[in-house]
């Protein structure tokens, strides 16, 4: 596996895969990977010759009181992980690589609506951020399709939706989320959890499953939502939300039967902000 810092570098060895008429996956990550981000590459292995991943941790996507200085950065072991996944090439850069004007300074671009709901609203600025990173990494990587998670379901919307409304040429394929056996999706920030906190953290994916289940029932969806956000508390969360939304499009339900619904939670546990989601199929 290739490790490379600089875009250049990238360019040419992405371009001579190209040349030879080689089909390139992409998976972007913020390193720190777990088997969840594994799951993604073996995916993207599946849609293409070659795969690349990067590992930047993109400081114009989190708050300014957010963990972006403590996030997890783990290079080597990310590294080894990579390569026995089977990923060809590793994208490193540095901040001054991704942003060379300054990430305070940056093009940036934005996706109306759908980033100001859910976890947009809980966290300003923050697909905005993303959006505009994800459109770096496409531009400088090129690929033919790129795999994200459903575990971020929001981000796997904004992300459509910027291909489609840019006609950018590549294919977004989602991947299912990874959990631990107890139903905790894996995560990144779960690293940050203490024991007794580890332990009451499946209380999450619970709620969802209980959504669902209030949903079949044929329960009104505004008393689902505030017995979840009642049941988060309950288990020594503080919720930012518990919603009922339209797959398609995260918009509140209409209550027409054509629609495929999902429910979306994040809460804190602790100062550890967890996000899952659970579709209604
Ligand atoms: P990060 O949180 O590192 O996640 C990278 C990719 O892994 C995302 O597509 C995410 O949805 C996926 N992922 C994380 N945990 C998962 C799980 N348990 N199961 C399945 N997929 C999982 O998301 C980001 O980084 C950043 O916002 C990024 C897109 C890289 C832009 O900076």
């Amino acid at each position: 596996m290739q490790i490379l810092e600089q875009v250049r570098a990238l360019r040419e060895a992405v371009g001579a895969w190209r040349r030879g008429g080689e089909r390139i996956a992409f998976v972007p990550t913020m390193g720190n990977l777990h088997a969840g981000h594994y799951s993604l590459i073996a995916l993207a292995r599946r849609h293409a010759d070659r795969v690349v991943a990067s590992v930047f941790v993109n400081p114009t996507q989190f708050g300014p009181n957010e963990d972006f200085a403590r996030y997890p950065r783990t290079p080597r072991e990310d590294a080894a992980g990579l390569e026995s996944a089977g990923c060809d090439l590793m994208f490193c850069p540095t901040v001054a690589e991704m942003y060379p004007l300054g990430h305070d300074r940056c093009v940036q671009v934005r996706v109306p609506g759908l980033t100001e709901e859910l976890d947009g609203a809980a966290r300003p600025g923050h697909f905005d951020g993303v959006a505009t990173v994800v459109l770096r990494l496409f531009h400088m990587v090129q690929p033919d399709v790129a795999v994200f998670g459903r575990k971020d379901f929001q981000q796997l919307r904004v992300i459509e939706y910027l291909v489609r409304d840019l006609a950018l040429p590549l294919e977004i394929v989602p991947a299912p989320i990874a959990r631990d056996p107890d139903g905790l999706a894996l995560s990144s920030r779960n690293r940050y959890l203490g024991e007794e906190e580890r332990a009451r953290a499946p209380a999450l994916h619970r709620t969802l499953v209980a959504m669902r289940e209030g949903w079949r029932e044929g329960r009104a969806i505004p008393s689902i939502q505030d017995e979840a956000l009642a049941s988060l508390r309950a288990a020594g969360f503080v919720p930012d939300y518990a919603e009922i939304r339209r797959s398609a499009d995260l918009a509140r339900p209409a209550g027409t039967c054509d629609e495929i619904l999902i429910a979306l939670v994040a809460a804190r546990l602790g100062s550890t902000r967890l996000i899952d989601n659970l579709p209604f199929v």
